[in-house]
């Protein structure tokens, strides 16, 4: 999902996956295609909406992969609670969601600092926070060129996009903070959540 300039598909494919990449924009699937191309690859691509992705989508996945803090781009719960939904649909009894998220947490607790430890938009990219609050986080990017980008998106908070996976079924999720399995709940800037599809009756 969200496959984007499709950074993750050609990593995907090359670490020997068997990749389909879906988006719901067709520009960014011509531009995933056509790195994937350069690279030595022909992408599969889908074009659909999350909200209604086993419309497009029949196949059944071991895993959906939902990266690059995508998921903040949906603005309304109803619109979370069914991308997530159809995300458990598509998946195999044991298949996993790998889904990432910024560590909004520490943005409206505390602040935005950034180590760039992990995730970055290339060296010469300068992100800020314009506005911050409960309902939305609009960020600056400014480009080499002085060119300047405004991005909304909504805080998604970590105890609450957990919530919602549960909620929709998921049965385990375990959340790493950059990739580490423990951390200092403010220190991460990325949260990553793998969650479970597959059914594990508790013991008696
Ligand atoms: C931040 S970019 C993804 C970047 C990529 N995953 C990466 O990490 O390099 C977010 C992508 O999600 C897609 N997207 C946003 N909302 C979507 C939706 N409701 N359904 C399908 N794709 C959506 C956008 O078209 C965009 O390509």
């Amino acid at each position: 999902m969200a496959t984007g300039t499709g950074f993750h598909s050609v990593q995907l494919v090359e670490a020997g996956f068997d990749v389909v990449s879906a988006d719901g924009s067709a520009e960014m699937l011509a531009k995933a295609f056509e790195n994937g191309r350069r690279r030595g690859h022909i992408l599969r691509t889908i074009q659909s909406d999350w909200r209604w992705l086993n419309r497009d989508v029949h196949g059944r996945f071991d895993a959906i992969v939902c990266l690059g803090n995508s998921f903040t781009h949906l603005f309304s719960e109803n619109d979370r609670r069914k991308a997530l939904a159809e995300f458990y649909s598509a998946l195999n009894h044991d298949g996993v969601l790998i889904l990432d998220q910024r560590n909004y947490d520490a943005i409206m607790d505390h602040g935005y600092s950034s180590k760039h430890t992990f995730y970055y938009c290339g060296d010469n990219v300068e992100v800020r926070p314009e506005h911050v609050d409960e309902g939305l986080a609009r960020f600056q990017y400014t480009f080499p060129d002085h060119s300047v980008y405004h991005l909304n998106m909504y805080p998604l908070r970590k105890a609450y996009v957990r919530r919602l996976m549960r909620e929709v079924g998921f049965q385990r999720i375990e959340t790493y903070g950059d990739f580490k399995e423990t951390y200092k709940e403010t220190e991460p800037d990325f949260f990553i959540h793998v969650a479970e599809k597959q059914y594990r009756e508790a013991c008696a």
